[in-house]
């Protein structure tokens, strides 16, 4: 843990200093630490980074969330991977469904947050030009590009009178959400399909943003996307003390080879698949049957039904016997059922521990370790039994004896409210 902790501390001040190649970008986001006091008024959000797409409307009161309303589009496949998948189709997907959310209110160039879950490089609030593209995306013409720039030109198609205020990230959004409770929120973090960490830092701590501001406030603070999800990525200076042979072949079947090693052992998009291979092999082993049919193809087995697997308690396994048999058609033994739930939990443990360890550095760097709130968003943390808990007993390893009380926060929606608050709290 020591070791992953200097390293990734030597990593963020390259990345914050922006002079030399960094596997962290540490990625100012134009999203400042002020005060949340006397934000009224109607906001809308977009949220982008998964399976689906959503619009929300918010409503706040004396900074407050009063109201919201949002819809749900799925996206359809052909706009985000395959030969296909061009930016014109995604941005005028989104486009349409904005569209269709607001029908026919009289909206009129509204305050507009945008959140864009993938790594951005920004000259301003209102601008984000896609590094590379993560998770499954591969869609044509986008990296490069200013998001913003390519969702201007659809709105102005599809007749949309609205404007991007705020494009941020995911884990900004969850850290501004939680922030708008609670000012000692210090990290807002993503464990879901991908995992990734943002927190406040001292302007005057990020040379290679006074450097292209030099009339900024050194003793302001901005909310850094660390993009973390890189970490150690592509050498595994320091992973390679965790990684094994079933990382090597997930990252082998991904998009992105040799980037996101950090998020490729830690998030939802691939913890199932791990688990799934090294079953198959105690399989090949002859060490348990069965595993025919869904489970024996590539990524036949979600991080849900995992989760599902590791919350069994019960003396016969009988919830593991029950998704297998429901989900898979298979029968299996006591001693089966045993392998599923050590193997499921130890993919877990080790995706918690590595989570918690980022974690607790990034807090330790900030000096705040004795008293924070870290909001948390993601289906692996919020769906997965114990992986609070683990995180806990994981930052107790990292500090030994030393005082701690970090909260970890469930901090709902984060994702999409966020977008919204950011672009309050910057008006
Ligand atoms: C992206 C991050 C994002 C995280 C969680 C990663 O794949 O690169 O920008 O915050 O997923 O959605």
């Amino acid at each position: 843990m020591k070791i992953v902790q200097t390293e990734l501390f030597k990593e963020m001040e390259k990345g914050l200093e922006g002079k030399e190649w960094s596997s962290v970008l540490m990625l100012p986001s134009f999203v400042m630490r002020k005060s949340v006091e006397g934000k009224s008024g109607e906001y809308y959000a977009l949220d982008l980074g998964g399976t689906n797409f959503r619009v929300l409307r918010l409503v706040l009161k004396d900074s407050k969330v009063v109201n919201v309303q949002q819809a749900k589009f799925k996206i359809p496949l052909e706009h985000v991977t395959g030969e296909t998948a061009c930016s014109d189709g995604l941005f005028g997907f989104i486009a349409t469904s904005v569209k269709k959310f607001i029908g026919d209110s009289r909206v009129n160039y509204p305050p507009l947050g945008f959140t864009f879950s993938f790594p951005m490089t920004k000259k301003s609030l209102n601008s984000g030009i896609l590094v590379r593209w993560t998770k499954s995306f591969t869609t044509h013409g986008v990296v490069g590009e200013d998001v913003c720039g390519l969702l201007a030109d659809q709105f102005k198609r599809h007749s949309v009178p609205m404007g991007v205020t705020a494009v941020i990230n995911d884990t900004v959004g969850t850290l501004v959400t939680e922030y708008f409770e609670d000012d000692t929120a210090l990290l807002g973090v993503i464990i879901g399909t991908g995992f990734n960490v943002a927190y406040w830092e001292k302007v005057a701590n990020i040379p290679k943003y006074i450097r292209a501001n030099p009339s900024a406030d050194p003793s302001h603070s901005m909310c850094i996307n660390m993009e973390v999800g890189n970490f150690d990525s592509p050498h595994m200076k320091v992973l390679k003390y965790v990684a094994n042979e079933y990382d090597a072949k997930i990252d082998a079947a991904s998009p992105n080879k040799k980037l996101g090693l950090v998020e490729k052992m830690v998030s939802g998009l691939y913890m199932g698949e791990i688990a799934r291979m090294a079953l198959l092999d105690l399989k090949k082993q002859g060490i348990i049957r069965g595993l025919d049919g869904k489970l024996e193809k590539k990524n036949g087995f979600p991080s849900w039904h995992l989760s599902g697997c590791v919350a069994d308690d019960t003396l016969r396994l009988r919830k593991i016997s029950s998704i297998l048999k429901k989900n898979y058609g298979v029968n299996t033994t006591l001693e089966e059922r045993k392998a599923f739930r050590l193997v499921c939990g130890w993919v877990v443990v080790r995706s918690a521990r590595i989570a918690a360890t980022i974690i607790g550095s990034v807090v330790l760097r900030t000096g705040y370790e004795w008293d924070c709130t870290v909001a948390i968003d993601g289906s692996v943390f919020e769906k997965t039994p114990g992986y609070p808990e683990l995180m806990q007993k994981a930052f107790k390893d990292l500090y030994g004896e030393q005082p701690f009380n970090i909260r970890l926060v469930l901090t709902k929606d984060g994702s999409g409210k966020g977008a919204g608050l950011s672009a309050a709290l910057m008006s």
